[in-house]
């Protein structure tokens, strides 16, 4: 079992080396991604004047769209890796918003003082932290009273296809070793009530979760398959172990697959991620 610094190591190798792909897939993960964001901005109650942390910020979601609705308010973005941070910081320029700053650090260990932040989201970051109930602890520590904590995290294999269907043609190759339940990876979360038990653990009142649907549109099946092997941290790894003509393969038999989502000219991967709420008591 590896320690927890050993896990935060692992993640900074991973992200740093994904920040590319999700640069260049921007556009269509943010489409993808977005509907989550909206949910959550939803419940977190801001205020024009809000002081807002965003953590596992990555490369900014949703912390600039938080950050354009508070014209008087202000939005930390923070993230174990600074190559995603500066992808966050360069879109933050690209959409002329100013009112965020970026800072590096680990969700379990904030550089914050206690009652910092009105309100607070986590989009698809707690899966990767070594210990969520330090982290959570950590999240109502530097909330104000009454200030609202918001998440999400991925439901479970079968409701998303985006992701499985190239897991399964991966290993119609790779002998993928099943990933340890209690590490970091995409569904660690994926079991009803996981983060609201851990919500409660720390406090927090008012929990509630709500899934939500969304989809992967994509312009042909060989662009699906050439943005999630770029970017999707379980096909990176897997296909960096095998050979070209291996590889190839497994395209083919991706592409193949996706074959069945195609619609309107377009392909559309539908999955489910799941919204997590809680108030920090008065
Ligand atoms: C799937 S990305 C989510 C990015 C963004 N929130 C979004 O929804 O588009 C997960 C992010 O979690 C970050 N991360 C992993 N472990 C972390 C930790 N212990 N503390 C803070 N961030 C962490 C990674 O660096 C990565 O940027």
């Amino acid at each position: 079992m590896p320690s927890d610094d050993e896990i935060r190591d692992g993640q900074r190798v991973t992200w740093a080396h994904l920040a590319a792909g999700w640069e260049k897939w921007d556009s269509v993960i943010t489409d993808q991604l977005g509907p989550v964001g909206v949910a959550m901005i939803e419940h977190l109650g801001l205020g024009r004047d809000h002081q807002h942390l965003d953590i596992a910020s990555g490369t900014g979601e949703p912390g600039l769209s938080i950050a354009a609705l508070l014209p008087h308010g202000r939005v930390v973005l923070t993230d174990l890796v600074a190559e995603m941070l500066d992808i966050a910081a360069r879109r933050a320029a690209a959409r002329g918003i100013e009112n965020v700053e970026t800072r590096v650090c680990s969700a379990e260990a904030l550089p914050f003082d206690d009652a910092t932040f009105d309100s607070i989201s986590v989009r698809f970051g707690y899966m990767f932290f070594p210990d969520v109930a330090t982290a959570t602890t950590e999240f109502a520590r530097v909330l104000k009273p009454g200030g609202r904590l918001c998440a999400s995290v991925w439901v479970k294999p079968e409701e998303n296809p985006w992701t499985t269907i190239a897991m399964q043609a991966i290993a119609t190759e790779v002998a993928v070793a099943p990933p340890d339940r209690d590490g970091p990876n995409m569904f660690r979360c994926a079991a009803p009530g996981c983060v609201s038990a851990v919500y409660q653990g720390a406090g927090l009142r008012d929990v509630a979760e709500w899934d939500v649907g969304v989809e992967l549109v994509t312009d042909s099946p060989e662009q699906y398959w050439e943005m999630i092997s770029e970017h999707v941290s379980l096909a990176v790894a897997a296909l960096a172990q095998v050979d070209e003509a291996t590889r190839e393969r497994i395209r083919a038999a991706a592409i193949a697959m996706v074959g069945a989502f195609e619609s309107d000219g377009k392909v559309r991967v539908p999955g489910l991620a799941r919204c997590i709420v809680g108030t920090n008591p008065d």
